[in-house]
Protein backbone atom coordinates (compact mmCIF):
# COMPACT_ATOMS: atom_id res chain seq x y z
CA UNK A 1 0.00 0.00 0.00
CA UNK A 2 1.38 3.38 -0.57
CA UNK A 3 0.74 6.62 1.29
CA UNK A 4 1.38 10.11 0.48
CA UNK A 5 2.19 13.29 3.05
CA UNK A 6 4.49 15.90 2.82
CA UNK A 7 7.10 15.37 5.68
CA UNK A 8 8.02 11.16 6.26
CA UNK A 9 9.07 11.14 10.05
CA UNK A 10 11.32 8.16 11.27
CA UNK A 11 10.92 7.64 14.88
CA UNK A 12 8.90 8.20 17.50
CA UNK A 13 11.23 9.71 20.21
CA UNK A 14 11.17 13.78 21.14
CA UNK A 15 12.74 14.92 17.86
CA UNK A 16 9.98 13.25 15.81
CA UNK A 17 6.91 14.04 17.70
CA UNK A 18 7.85 17.47 18.31
CA UNK A 19 8.27 18.08 14.34
CA UNK A 20 5.37 16.26 13.69
CA UNK A 21 3.38 19.08 16.01
CA UNK A 22 5.30 22.13 15.26
CA UNK A 23 4.76 21.16 11.00
CA UNK A 24 0.84 20.61 12.21
CA UNK A 25 0.76 24.07 13.70
CA UNK A 26 2.01 25.57 10.15
CA UNK A 27 -0.37 23.55 8.33
CA UNK A 28 2.08 20.62 7.05
CA UNK A 29 0.97 17.34 6.99
CA UNK A 30 3.48 14.43 8.20
CA UNK A 31 3.19 10.81 9.13
CA UNK A 32 5.44 8.95 11.59
CA UNK A 33 6.89 5.51 11.77
CA UNK A 34 8.13 4.08 14.66
CA UNK A 35 9.75 0.60 16.07
CA UNK A 36 8.48 0.39 19.01
CA UNK A 37 4.83 -0.15 20.48
CA UNK A 38 3.01 3.01 22.02
CA UNK A 39 3.20 1.28 25.16
CA UNK A 40 7.12 1.16 25.09
CA UNK A 41 7.91 4.67 24.00
CA UNK A 42 6.06 6.12 26.55
CA UNK A 43 7.47 3.68 29.23
CA UNK A 44 11.19 4.14 28.23
CA UNK A 45 13.29 5.86 30.79
CA UNK A 46 15.67 8.52 29.63
CA UNK A 47 16.70 12.01 30.61
CA UNK A 48 14.77 14.53 32.60
CA UNK A 49 16.08 18.05 32.82
CA UNK A 50 14.52 20.58 30.44
CA UNK A 51 16.13 24.01 29.68
CA UNK A 52 14.17 27.22 29.99
CA UNK A 53 13.95 27.71 26.07
CA UNK A 54 12.90 23.68 26.08
CA UNK A 55 10.37 24.79 28.40
CA UNK A 56 9.18 27.83 26.06
CA UNK A 57 8.98 25.96 23.43
CA UNK A 58 6.75 23.46 24.47
CA UNK A 59 4.97 25.85 26.27
CA UNK A 60 3.83 27.96 23.30
CA UNK A 61 3.20 25.17 20.91
CA UNK A 62 0.32 24.14 23.42
CA UNK A 63 1.60 20.73 25.09
CA UNK A 64 3.44 22.10 28.35
CA UNK A 65 0.19 22.31 30.38
CA UNK A 66 0.78 18.83 32.61
CA UNK A 67 4.37 19.87 32.64
CA UNK A 68 4.20 22.99 34.33
CA UNK A 69 1.56 21.03 36.54
CA UNK A 70 3.91 18.33 37.57
CA UNK A 71 7.50 19.46 36.33
CA UNK A 72 9.97 20.70 39.28
CA UNK A 73 11.86 24.09 38.62
CA UNK A 74 15.14 23.90 40.08
CA UNK A 75 16.83 27.14 40.49
CA UNK A 76 20.15 25.32 40.82
CA UNK A 77 22.34 22.15 41.70
CA UNK A 78 24.79 21.03 44.01
CA UNK A 79 28.33 20.36 43.30
CA UNK A 80 29.92 17.91 45.94
CA UNK A 81 33.38 17.25 46.39
CA UNK A 82 35.87 16.74 49.31
CA UNK A 83 33.33 15.74 51.42
CA UNK A 84 31.11 18.78 50.86
CA UNK A 85 28.35 20.61 48.63
CA UNK A 86 28.59 24.03 47.14
CA UNK A 87 25.48 24.92 45.40
CA UNK A 88 25.58 26.53 41.99
CA UNK A 89 22.31 29.20 41.77
CA UNK A 90 20.97 29.68 38.48
CA UNK A 91 18.96 32.65 39.03
CA UNK A 92 21.44 34.97 39.96
CA UNK A 93 24.22 34.11 37.69
CA UNK A 94 22.06 33.96 34.07
CA UNK A 95 19.40 36.94 34.74
CA UNK A 96 16.58 34.57 36.64
CA UNK A 97 16.75 31.82 33.98
CA UNK A 98 16.20 28.04 35.55
CA UNK A 99 15.76 23.92 34.61
CA UNK A 100 12.65 22.07 35.12
CA UNK A 101 12.77 18.33 35.60
CA UNK A 102 10.44 16.56 33.82
CA UNK A 103 10.97 13.01 32.70
CA UNK A 104 11.51 12.36 29.03
CA UNK A 105 8.81 9.96 28.33
CA UNK A 106 6.19 12.48 29.80
CA UNK A 107 7.30 14.71 27.34
CA UNK A 108 7.01 11.88 25.22
CA UNK A 109 3.34 10.88 26.56
CA UNK A 110 2.02 14.88 26.07
CA UNK A 111 3.35 14.80 22.25
CA UNK A 112 1.54 11.42 21.39
CA UNK A 113 -1.52 12.76 23.10
CA UNK A 114 -1.16 15.82 21.55
CA UNK A 115 -0.70 14.22 17.61
CA UNK A 116 -3.19 11.91 18.16
CA UNK A 117 -6.03 14.67 19.13
CA UNK A 118 -5.08 16.47 15.93
CA UNK A 119 -5.75 13.22 14.19
CA UNK A 120 -1.85 13.21 13.20
CA UNK A 121 -0.71 9.85 12.26
CA UNK A 122 2.09 7.83 13.72
CA UNK A 123 2.42 4.43 12.96
CA UNK A 124 3.92 2.33 15.45
CA UNK A 125 5.42 -1.26 15.15
CA UNK A 126 6.84 -0.27 11.21
CA UNK A 127 9.85 -2.68 10.72
CA UNK A 128 12.48 -3.07 8.19
CA UNK A 129 11.91 0.78 7.36
CA UNK A 130 14.76 2.00 5.18
CA UNK A 131 14.95 5.12 3.37
CA UNK A 132 14.98 5.49 -0.75
CA UNK A 133 15.98 8.70 -3.34
CA UNK A 134 16.86 10.90 -0.64
CA UNK A 135 18.62 12.87 -3.35
CA UNK A 136 16.64 13.30 -5.50
CA UNK A 137 12.62 15.55 -4.91
CA UNK A 138 10.85 12.13 -4.31
CA UNK A 139 12.08 10.34 -1.34
CA UNK A 140 10.09 7.28 0.04
CA UNK A 141 10.51 5.01 3.04
CA UNK A 142 9.51 1.50 2.75
CA UNK A 143 8.45 -0.57 5.89
CA UNK A 144 6.17 -3.20 7.05
CA UNK A 145 3.24 -2.47 8.92
CA UNK A 146 1.68 -5.56 10.60
CA UNK A 147 2.89 -7.66 8.09
CA UNK A 148 2.03 -5.40 5.08
CA UNK A 149 4.55 -3.85 2.60
CA UNK A 150 3.93 -0.40 2.97
CA UNK A 151 5.70 2.74 0.93
CA UNK A 152 5.78 5.98 2.36
CA UNK A 153 6.03 9.25 -0.45
CA UNK A 154 6.97 12.37 0.38
CA UNK A 155 8.84 15.64 -0.22
CA UNK A 156 11.09 15.84 2.71
CA UNK A 157 12.33 13.74 5.00
CA UNK A 158 13.29 13.79 8.77
CA UNK A 159 15.45 10.67 10.11
CA UNK A 160 14.72 11.77 13.54
CA UNK A 161 15.16 7.87 14.68
CA UNK A 162 18.08 8.01 17.34
CA UNK A 163 21.84 6.85 17.81
CA UNK A 164 21.09 2.98 16.49
CA UNK A 165 18.65 4.28 13.59
CA UNK A 166 18.50 3.29 10.20
CA UNK A 167 18.19 6.83 8.33
CA UNK A 168 21.92 8.46 8.88
CA UNK A 169 23.33 5.07 8.03
CA UNK A 170 21.57 6.04 4.37
CA UNK A 171 23.80 8.63 3.70
CA UNK A 172 27.14 7.78 2.31
CA UNK A 173 29.99 7.44 3.96
CA UNK A 174 31.45 9.88 2.15
CA UNK A 175 29.32 12.64 2.39
CA UNK A 176 29.78 12.33 6.47
CA UNK A 177 32.31 13.35 8.91
CA UNK A 178 32.49 11.38 12.08
CA UNK A 179 33.36 12.85 15.59
CA UNK A 180 33.61 10.72 18.57
CA UNK A 181 34.94 9.87 22.05
CA UNK A 182 33.90 6.89 24.04
CA UNK A 183 34.42 7.49 27.10
CA UNK A 184 35.86 4.98 29.67
CA UNK A 185 32.99 4.20 31.95
CA UNK A 186 29.29 3.95 31.93
CA UNK A 187 26.28 4.94 34.18
CA UNK A 188 24.84 2.78 36.15
CA UNK A 189 20.91 3.92 36.30
CA UNK A 190 18.45 3.23 39.05
CA UNK A 191 15.30 4.39 39.50
CA UNK A 192 13.91 3.86 42.90
CA UNK A 193 10.37 4.61 45.49
CA UNK A 194 12.09 7.05 47.78
CA UNK A 195 12.04 10.85 48.14
CA UNK A 196 15.38 12.50 46.80
CA UNK A 197 17.56 13.53 49.18
CA UNK A 198 17.78 17.12 48.13
CA UNK A 199 15.63 19.18 46.51
CA UNK A 200 18.22 20.16 43.41
CA UNK A 201 20.35 17.68 41.97
CA UNK A 202 23.75 16.56 43.53
CA UNK A 203 27.00 16.30 40.90
CA UNK A 204 29.06 14.17 43.37
CA UNK A 205 32.57 13.78 42.04
CA UNK A 206 33.96 11.33 44.72
CA UNK A 207 37.47 9.28 44.63
CA UNK A 208 35.60 5.79 44.20
CA UNK A 209 33.69 7.28 41.47
CA UNK A 210 30.93 9.79 40.16
CA UNK A 211 27.38 9.87 41.34
CA UNK A 212 24.22 11.64 40.22
CA UNK A 213 21.28 12.29 42.28
CA UNK A 214 18.18 13.09 40.71
CA UNK A 215 14.47 12.68 40.41
CA UNK A 216 11.34 12.20 38.87
CA UNK A 217 8.57 13.37 41.71
CA UNK A 218 9.43 13.85 45.47
CA UNK A 219 8.78 10.55 46.26
CA UNK A 220 10.67 9.10 42.90
CA UNK A 221 14.29 9.69 43.11
CA UNK A 222 16.95 8.83 39.61
CA UNK A 223 20.09 7.88 41.06
CA UNK A 224 23.35 7.26 38.90
CA UNK A 225 26.72 5.57 39.46
CA UNK A 226 29.86 5.68 37.75
CA UNK A 227 30.97 2.20 37.05
CA UNK A 228 33.14 0.28 34.40
CA UNK A 229 31.76 0.74 30.47
CA UNK A 230 31.48 -3.22 30.38
CA UNK A 231 29.22 -3.68 33.87
CA UNK A 232 26.56 -5.49 34.22
CA UNK A 233 23.31 -4.50 36.53
CA UNK A 234 22.86 -8.08 38.06
CA UNK A 235 26.25 -7.51 39.78
CA UNK A 236 24.80 -4.72 41.54
CA UNK A 237 21.91 -6.08 44.27
CA UNK A 238 19.94 -3.54 45.57
CA UNK A 239 22.53 -3.83 49.07
CA UNK A 240 25.38 -2.76 47.24
CA UNK A 241 23.35 0.29 45.56
CA UNK A 242 22.57 1.86 48.55
CA UNK A 243 25.90 1.40 49.90
CA UNK A 244 27.82 2.94 47.37
CA UNK A 245 25.54 5.84 46.88
CA UNK A 246 25.86 6.70 50.64
CA UNK A 247 29.54 6.47 50.13
CA UNK A 248 29.77 8.77 47.43
CA UNK A 249 26.86 10.94 48.76
CA UNK A 250 29.18 11.82 51.85
CA UNK A 251 27.19 11.69 55.18
CA UNK A 252 25.08 14.57 55.73
CA UNK A 253 23.21 14.13 52.97
CA UNK A 254 23.89 10.44 52.56
CA UNK A 255 21.72 10.18 55.82
CA UNK A 256 18.80 12.18 53.92
CA UNK A 257 19.16 9.07 51.20
CA UNK A 258 16.07 6.63 52.21
CA UNK A 259 16.26 3.21 50.87
CA UNK A 260 13.09 2.57 49.26
CA UNK A 261 12.35 -0.30 46.61
CA UNK A 262 14.39 -0.15 43.36
CA UNK A 263 12.49 0.20 40.40
CA UNK A 264 14.35 0.01 37.47
CA UNK A 265 18.06 -0.75 36.75
CA UNK A 266 20.49 -0.07 34.13
CA UNK A 267 23.64 0.51 32.32
CA UNK A 268 24.32 3.27 29.65
CA UNK A 269 27.52 3.78 28.15
CA UNK A 270 28.92 7.32 27.61
CA UNK A 271 30.15 8.75 24.34
CA UNK A 272 30.52 11.98 22.42
CA UNK A 273 29.15 11.74 18.71
CA UNK A 274 28.66 13.88 16.03
CA UNK A 275 27.70 13.17 12.26
CA UNK A 276 28.15 16.59 9.55
CA UNK A 277 26.58 17.87 7.98
CA UNK A 278 22.94 17.06 9.25
CA UNK A 279 21.45 16.80 5.61
CA UNK A 280 22.14 15.15 2.78
CA UNK A 281 19.77 15.74 -0.67
CA UNK A 282 16.12 15.90 0.99
CA UNK A 283 16.68 13.89 4.32
CA UNK A 284 17.22 15.83 7.51
CA UNK A 285 19.04 14.23 10.49
CA UNK A 286 17.85 15.83 14.34
CA UNK A 287 18.19 14.75 17.70
CA UNK A 288 20.44 11.64 18.56
CA UNK A 289 20.28 10.24 15.12
CA UNK A 290 22.87 13.24 14.38
CA UNK A 291 24.74 13.73 17.62
CA UNK A 292 24.99 12.06 21.12
CA UNK A 293 26.24 13.82 24.44
CA UNK A 294 27.87 12.26 27.34
CA UNK A 295 24.39 12.57 29.92
CA UNK A 296 26.68 14.86 31.97
CA UNK A 297 25.32 17.75 30.85
CA UNK A 298 21.80 16.76 30.92
CA UNK A 299 21.31 18.16 26.93
CA UNK A 300 20.49 15.03 24.47
CA UNK A 301 16.95 16.02 25.00
CA UNK A 302 17.34 19.97 24.73
CA UNK A 303 19.50 18.99 21.62
CA UNK A 304 17.04 17.14 19.94
CA UNK A 305 14.39 19.95 20.70
CA UNK A 306 16.43 22.91 19.32
CA UNK A 307 16.85 20.77 15.97
CA UNK A 308 13.18 20.33 15.41
CA UNK A 309 12.08 24.13 16.33
CA UNK A 310 14.95 25.02 13.85
CA UNK A 311 14.19 22.18 11.10
CA UNK A 312 10.38 23.14 11.35
CA UNK A 313 10.38 26.70 11.09
CA UNK A 314 13.00 25.80 7.60
CA UNK A 315 10.10 22.82 6.26
CA UNK A 316 7.53 25.96 6.76
CA UNK A 317 8.92 28.19 4.73
CA UNK A 318 9.85 25.98 1.93
CA UNK A 319 6.14 24.99 1.44
CA UNK A 320 4.78 27.80 1.92
CA UNK A 321 6.69 29.52 -0.72
CA UNK A 322 9.73 27.65 -2.08
CA UNK A 323 12.03 29.21 0.02
CA UNK A 324 15.31 27.12 0.44
CA UNK A 325 17.36 29.36 2.44
CA UNK A 326 16.48 27.86 5.80
CA UNK A 327 16.51 24.67 5.10
CA UNK A 328 19.96 24.81 3.38
CA UNK A 329 21.30 26.68 6.52
CA UNK A 330 19.41 23.65 8.49
CA UNK A 331 22.82 22.10 8.93
CA UNK A 332 25.08 25.11 10.34
CA UNK A 333 22.58 26.62 12.27
CA UNK A 334 21.74 23.51 14.62
CA UNK A 335 25.81 22.22 14.47
CA UNK A 336 26.85 25.63 16.21
CA UNK A 337 24.50 25.26 19.53
CA UNK A 338 25.55 21.08 18.67
CA UNK A 339 28.69 22.17 19.37
CA UNK A 340 28.38 24.08 22.32
CA UNK A 341 26.47 21.37 23.97
CA UNK A 342 29.07 19.06 23.07
CA UNK A 343 31.85 20.73 24.69
CA UNK A 344 30.04 21.47 27.43
CA UNK A 345 28.77 17.94 28.42
CA UNK A 346 32.39 16.55 27.71
CA UNK A 347 34.02 19.52 30.04
CA UNK A 348 31.30 18.64 32.86
CA UNK A 349 32.37 14.57 32.21
CA UNK A 350 35.65 15.47 32.36
CA UNK A 351 35.49 17.80 35.76
CA UNK A 352 33.56 14.74 37.82
CA UNK A 353 34.65 11.51 36.74
CA UNK A 354 37.27 9.13 37.99
CA UNK A 355 39.07 7.87 34.75
CA UNK A 356 40.96 4.61 34.98
CA UNK A 357 44.18 6.36 33.46
CA UNK A 358 44.49 9.11 35.69
CA UNK A 359 47.28 10.16 38.24
CA UNK A 360 47.77 11.78 40.79
CA UNK A 361 48.70 15.10 38.91
CA UNK A 362 45.27 15.02 36.59
CA UNK A 363 43.50 14.47 40.01
CA UNK A 364 44.78 17.65 41.65
CA UNK A 365 43.85 19.30 38.08
CA UNK A 366 40.05 17.83 38.39
CA UNK A 367 40.12 19.35 42.23
CA UNK A 368 41.39 22.78 41.25
CA UNK A 369 38.64 23.07 38.52
CA UNK A 370 35.62 22.38 40.97
CA UNK A 371 37.14 24.52 43.45
CA UNK A 372 37.84 27.41 40.39
CA UNK A 373 33.70 26.87 39.51
CA UNK A 374 32.74 27.34 43.13
CA UNK A 375 34.86 30.19 44.17
CA UNK A 376 35.08 32.19 40.94
CA UNK A 377 31.68 34.03 39.90
CA UNK A 378 33.14 34.18 36.45
CA UNK A 379 33.31 30.17 36.22
CA UNK A 380 30.29 28.82 37.79
CA UNK A 381 28.92 32.02 35.54
CA UNK A 382 29.69 29.55 32.47
CA UNK A 383 28.66 26.69 34.00
CA UNK A 384 25.36 27.84 34.54
CA UNK A 385 24.69 29.49 31.74
CA UNK A 386 25.54 25.88 29.80
CA UNK A 387 23.12 24.35 32.13
CA UNK A 388 20.33 26.26 32.15
CA UNK A 389 20.99 26.47 28.24
CA UNK A 390 21.88 29.46 25.92
CA UNK A 391 19.02 31.08 23.67
CA UNK A 392 17.90 28.72 21.02
CA UNK A 393 19.18 31.70 18.41
CA UNK A 394 22.38 31.58 20.27
N1 LIG B 1 12.66 2.58 12.38
C1 LIG B 1 11.72 3.32 13.04
N2 LIG B 1 11.96 3.89 14.23
C2 LIG B 1 13.17 3.70 14.78
C3 LIG B 1 14.18 2.95 14.13
C4 LIG B 1 13.88 2.37 12.87
N3 LIG B 1 14.77 1.63 12.22
N4 LIG B 1 15.28 2.95 14.92
C5 LIG B 1 14.97 3.65 16.02
N5 LIG B 1 13.69 4.12 15.94
C6 LIG B 1 12.97 4.91 16.94
C7 LIG B 1 13.26 4.51 18.36
O1 LIG B 1 12.48 3.40 18.78
C8 LIG B 1 12.89 5.79 19.12
O2 LIG B 1 11.54 5.79 19.53
O3 LIG B 1 13.37 6.26 16.86
C9 LIG B 1 13.13 6.89 18.11
C10 LIG B 1 14.32 7.76 18.47
O4 LIG B 1 14.04 8.44 19.66
P1 LIG B 1 15.18 8.85 20.71
O5 LIG B 1 16.20 7.79 20.80
O6 LIG B 1 14.47 9.27 21.95
O7 LIG B 1 15.90 10.11 20.01
P2 LIG B 1 15.48 11.63 19.86
O8 LIG B 1 14.03 11.78 19.54
O9 LIG B 1 16.51 12.23 18.99
O10 LIG B 1 15.63 12.22 21.34
C11 LIG B 1 16.89 12.44 21.94
O11 LIG B 1 16.65 10.76 23.59
O12 LIG B 1 18.38 9.21 23.94
C12 LIG B 1 17.71 10.29 24.45
O13 LIG B 1 19.26 11.40 25.80
C13 LIG B 1 18.67 11.38 24.55
O14 LIG B 1 17.27 12.87 25.55
C14 LIG B 1 17.83 12.56 24.29
C15 LIG B 1 16.74 12.15 23.40
C1 LIG C 1 18.08 12.56 35.05
O1 LIG C 1 17.31 13.03 35.92
O2 LIG C 1 17.83 11.50 34.46
C2 LIG C 1 19.33 13.29 34.74
C3 LIG C 1 19.57 14.51 35.36
C4 LIG C 1 20.73 15.20 35.09
C5 LIG C 1 21.67 14.66 34.21
C6 LIG C 1 21.42 13.45 33.58
C7 LIG C 1 20.24 12.75 33.84
O3 LIG C 1 22.83 15.32 33.97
Amino acid sequence: MRVDTQVGIVGAGPAGLLLSHLLHLSGIESVVLELRSRDYCERRVRAGVLEQGTVDLLTECGVGDRMRREGLVHRGIELRFGGRGHRIDFPTLTGGRAITVYGQQEVVKDLIAARLAAGGRIMFEADDVSVHDIQTDRPHVRFLHGGEPMELQCRLLAGCDGFHGVCREAIPAEALSIYERVYPFAWFGVLAQTPPPSAELIYAAHERGFALYSMRSPEISRLYLQVAPDEEAVNWPDTRIWRELHRRLGEEAGERLKEGTILEKGVTGMRSFIAEPMQYGRLYLAGDAAHIVPPTGAKGLNLAVADVGVLARAMAKYFKSGGEDLLRAYSATCLRRVWRAEHFSWWMTSMLHRFPAHDGFQHRLQRSELEYVIGSRAAATSLAENYVGLPFDW
